[in-house]
């Protein structure tokens, strides 16, 4: 078995994406997601049809104890884990402050914020002790940029960024890499952009910015920048990075923005 890279929010979009990125290179991937176990199932089943090893594991990232106990899964049936990736979002669709209750607040930094801190306390040792290892955290606009209807996304995707920072000053030099890693545009996934805007809006969407115009991410090609950002050399490891679509760069200004 190769070394692990453990994906915690593996759907069709990028954490999907990662996972067979890492795989094609001779990774274990290890794919978690909440909910649905035949995209699970379709994804461990396309990366083993390529010759590449792969385990799906259906757990809820957020209940108690859970991301504990999967890391010690992984780490004693599979193997040591080498790079993770913690890809859960804190989306909750857009609500007033008023519509925004405690329980509602508080699941936003338990998706954003406390899962991080979670897996550094539990995994960062046993990296420690091995000499290594990486966390690509995958992070959203709202870390940097707080908006309307957001308070709970926005509080919990910044303290999550800051967390990163912290992480880094304890642990680079120890060579843990931890990444934050900033996803400014809309992405290509099904499972989460797909399912909030519904079906026929991200048709719609597809059809004005996907399908060889570029202007929707392709998970596909941010998983690459995450394969390349695990392997950098450490002398220049990078810390924090953001990505976009050509067509968010200046999006007022871009003919593509204009057809919508
Ligand atoms: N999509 C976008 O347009 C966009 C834009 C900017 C930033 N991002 C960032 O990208 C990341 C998500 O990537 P993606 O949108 O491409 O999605 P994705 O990788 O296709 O899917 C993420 C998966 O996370 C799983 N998940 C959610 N809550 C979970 C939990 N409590 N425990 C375990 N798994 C859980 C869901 O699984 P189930 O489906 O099985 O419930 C979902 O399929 C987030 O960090 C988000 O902030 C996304």
């Amino acid at each position: 078995m190769g070394d692990v890279c453990l994906v915690i929010g593996a759907g069709a979009g990028i954490g999907g994406h990662v996972g067979k990125r890492f795989a094609a290179d001779g990774y274990h991937a290890a794919l978690c997601r909440r909910s649905d176990q035949d995209g699970l199932d379709r994804m461990v089943a396309e990366i083993e049809e390529k010759g590449g090893s792969a385990s799906g594991h259906l757990v809820n990232a957020i209940a108690e104890n859970a991301l504990e106990e999967l890391i010690a899964d992984v780490e004693t049936h599979i193997g040591p884990i080498k790079t993770v990736v913690y890809n859960l979002g804190a989306q909750i669709g857009n609500r007033a402050l008023s519509d925004t209750g405690l329980k509602v607040f508080e699941r936003g930094w338990r998706m954003g914020t406390q899962g991080v801190f979670r897996i550094a306390s539990t995994l960062f040792p046993l990296m420690e002790q091995r000499g290594g290892g990486t966390m690509l955290v995958t992070s959203a606009t709202s870390a940097v940029r707080g908006n309307a209807g957001q308070h709970s996304h926005a509080a919990a995707m910044g303290g999550r960024r800051m967390l990163c920072q912290s992480l880094n000053a304890e642990f680079a030099a120890k060579n843990i890499h931890v990444a934050h890693i900033l996803i400014d545009s809309g992405v290509n996934a099904p499972d989460t952009l797909g399912k909030m805007m519904g079906e026929e809006n991200f048709e719609k969407l597809l059809d004005a910015k996907g399908r060889g115009k570029d202007g929707l991410m392709e998970p596909s090609a941010i998983a690459d920048t995450y394969y390349h950002i695990a392997h950098q050399h450490r002398s220049a490891w990078t810390f924090e990075l953001d990505m976009r679509a050509f067509s968010d760069i200046a999006w007022w200004n871009h003919p593509l923005n204009l057809n919508i």
